[in-house]
């Protein structure tokens, strides 16, 4: 069974108000809402005084129509009076500026007050529910955020260092700190990378980047480990951001969570001339399952037009119901829908939910209701996993060092996954976000983009997963730095020298008005995508050239190479460049990788497969024919199909005959 339902604030409403909510979401078909996530104050008004009464007669209205809740622990907007007790409750920024009261998630992370709080608040919360049928799960505070400049996470800072390198002399080999005189004799004079009037180290700034991560993965572990002792048996999840979100190492992060949740805006505010990607959506999906390698809930499913200040275009009639399946055919268990209606004041004003501010059934109402009546003919899809060939590498350490180091200012690492992810797309090949501690033996086709930093044994398992028949993608930039962030000491690509059969003679990081192009020199290929964001000018020991530069005093010199090794093979791309040259290339490469599409159809829709089911999800605004292999049955429809008409933002879930 899909849990489905939404994202509630039962506290912003008349009490008069909640049977009518609970009545309108039972004929929606919810069984599952998210409550609480920031209403500490509403349950503790004053210190240690506890008002569960509110709380507990929503759930109990929720529960006698048949909907399960899930708790949030309320620690991202903790109340005035304790945050106004001591401003160093309050995270600093890197411009040295304090927060103050009147956002949310402003709090230090390594506070031991602000821990001693959280400990209290989850403890009483996790009691007084425990024991509570109708409570089925936890998700930790809201959207883990940014890091901390404060004194006590500089303290913090050095004991993460003392335990990594043990002796200063240990770090400064590490960091190599001769360099401007930095050799540090005290671990106390370790500056954080503040804005200093220069650029900072980057083996410093790299290694607050982890900490700072692990800064959160730890208070997320504080509150981990009240909810298991105090509320056994209810599975605990955090809502993570989207793929471009990267402060945060959301592997470390999810990793002892029992399950992911996603929140996800196709429409969001902040791009209002941009018509969602779909593929960049299917990107943030396979990402989120891939945290864990495990399906996921889609905590936060846009249901209105967003915004703050201004009102981001209204969902197109379908689009919410269209992105709710694509999270499903991308492995979600569970759709929440952001929010169940919107709020009349604060911040969010604007962000709009399902029902808008008067609270009336509206168009939204109606497509989120339809999609609870199909979910009904879905149920034994739950639970079945997307079933890969293909993955993608991500470093979260080769993301920190972008950050601190773009190399080329036209250089974005998210962009660079969205080029590569985007032509298997459409072409409708599955693909796995994976962490570097993930077993690649299961795949075929693995692309391992820009792994600038790199540990001995990634290059180790890398070249495993080639000699035992794989096939790798690697792009400009890999095995540059070893993991203190320095660069290496030796000819590029570094560590995968012997597996790439090249090495790069030379590189420029052009400026954007510095044109070039790649020529192919394989047959049929005769597109001439641009070599854009870096060059590296390959000179090949074993590897055979696959394309050369067009222009420049490299004219001619290679620029793609592809290597023979034990029963695979390595393509090294030398250039940044864009979605075109992945177009250009994906297939050939899906043919030289015997990857296939999980179903031959000729079409701009998007199709995905879970377990025996397959996904067919038309984004456009137009009616898409779509022809069929064979005949199969439509779930949606209960009919055998074999030609598809699929109106605009329609979906059909198929399954074989
Ligand atoms: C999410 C957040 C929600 C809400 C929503 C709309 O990022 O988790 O609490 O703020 O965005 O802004």
């Amino acid at each position: 069974m899909f849990h489905f339902g939404a994202d509630y604030y039962p506290e912003h409403w008349p009490e008069s108000r909640w049977p009518t909510d609970a009545r309108l979401m039972q004929e929606a078909g919810f069984t599952v809402v998210r409550l609480a996530e920031f209403a500490w104050t509403k349950i503790e008004p004053s210190p240690g005084k506890y008002h569960f009464a509110w709380l507990d007669r929503a759930i109990d209205l929720l529960a006698a129509h048949g909907i399960s809740v899930l708790l949030g622990t309320p620690t991202a907007s903790p109340p005035a009076w304790l945050m106004n007790q001591d401003e160093t409750l309050f995270r600093v920024q890197r411009d040295g500026r304090r927060h103050s009261y009147g956002n949310r998630r402003g709090y230090c992370p390594n506070h031991p007050d602000y821990h001693a709080h959280s400990r209290r608040i989850v403890t009483v919360l996790a009691e007084h529910y425990a024991g509570n049928e109708n409570v089925i799960g936890w998700q930790i505070d809201n959207e883990f955020g940014d890091p901390c400049y404060c004194e006590i996470c500089r303290r913090a800072f050095h004991e993460f260092l003392k335990e990594k390198y043990q002796t200063l002399d240990e770090l400064n080999t590490r960091w190599g700190t001769d360099f401007w005189s930095h050799i540090y004799t005290d671990w106390a004079q370790i500056p954080l990378p503040m804005e200093v009037i220069s650029a900072s180290d980057p083996s410093l700034e790299l290694d607050f980047k982890r900490f700072a991560s692990q800064s959160y993965v730890r208070f997320q572990q504080l509150q981990i480990d009240i909810l298991r002792e105090k509320s056994p048996g209810k599975p605990i999840t955090h809502n993570f951001m989207e793929f471009s979100y990267d402060q945060i190492n959301y592997f470390d992060l999810a990793r002892s969570l029992d399950f992911v949740a996603l929140d996800s805006y196709p429409r969001g505010f902040w791009s209002p001339k941009l018509a969602p990607n779909p593929a960049h959506i299917a990107l943030d999906l396979d990402a989120a399952r891939g945290l864990k390698q495990k399906n996921f809930w889609m905590m936060e499913q846009q249901s209105g037009p967003s915004g703050a200040h201004y009102v981001g275009e209204t969902p197109r009639p379908g689009e919410i119901r269209l992105w709710a399946y694509q999270s499903i055919a991308h492995g979600a268990d569970a759709i929440l829908f952001f929010r169940w209606r919107t709020c009349r004041f604060g911040v969010e004003q604007y962000w709009h939910g399902i029902l808008d501010h008067a609270g009336l059934p509206n168009r939204r109402y109606e497509e989120v209701k339809r999609m609870g009546s199909e979910l009904k003919l879905l149920a034994e899809i739950a639970g079945s996993k997307p079933q890969a060939q293909t993955a993608i590498l991500v470093s979260p350490d080769s993301r920190f060092a972008f950050h601190i180091q773009p190399n080329n200012a036209a250089f974005n690492y998210k962009q660079h996954v969205r080029d590569i992810y985007a032509p298997l797309h459409r072409r409708h090949v599955t693909v796995d976000i994976l962490s570097e501690s993930a077993d690649f033996s299961a795949y075929r086709l693995l692309f391992a983009p820009a792994l600038y930093v790199l540990p001995q044994a990634l290059a180790e398992k890398l070249k495993q997963f080639v000699a035992q028949g794989g096939t790798l993608v690697l792009t400009p930039r890999s095995g540059v730095k070893d993991e203190h962030n320095l660069v290496v000491d030796a000819p590029l690509p570094g560590l995968l020298t012997e597996l790439v059969g090249a090495v790069v003679e030379e590189y420029d990081s052009p400026a954007p008005d510095m044109q070039n192009h790649l020529e192919f020199s394989l047959p049929g290929l005769t597109a001439q995508p641009s070599a854009l964001g870096w060059r590296d000018i390959l000179r090949p020991a074993t590897a055979r050239v696959i394309a050369c530069y067009g222009r420049d005093y490299y004219a001619g010199k290679p620029a793609i190479v592809l290597n023979q090794y034990g029963q695979g093979q390595v393509l090294y791309i030398g250039t940044f460049s864009d979605e075109t040259l992945y177009e250009a290339l994906t297939d050939w490469l899906l043919t030289l990788s015997n990857v296939s599409p999980v179903l031959p159809v000729s079409s701009s829709i998007e199709v995905t497969q879970r377990g025996d089911f397959y996904f067919l999800l038309n984004h456009s605004a137009q009616t898409e024919t779509v022809q069929l292999p064979r005949k199969m049955f439509n779930l949606l429809t209960t009919q055998p199909v074999e030609t598809l008409a699929l109106a605009a933002h329609e979906v059909a879930i198929l399954k074989s005959v």
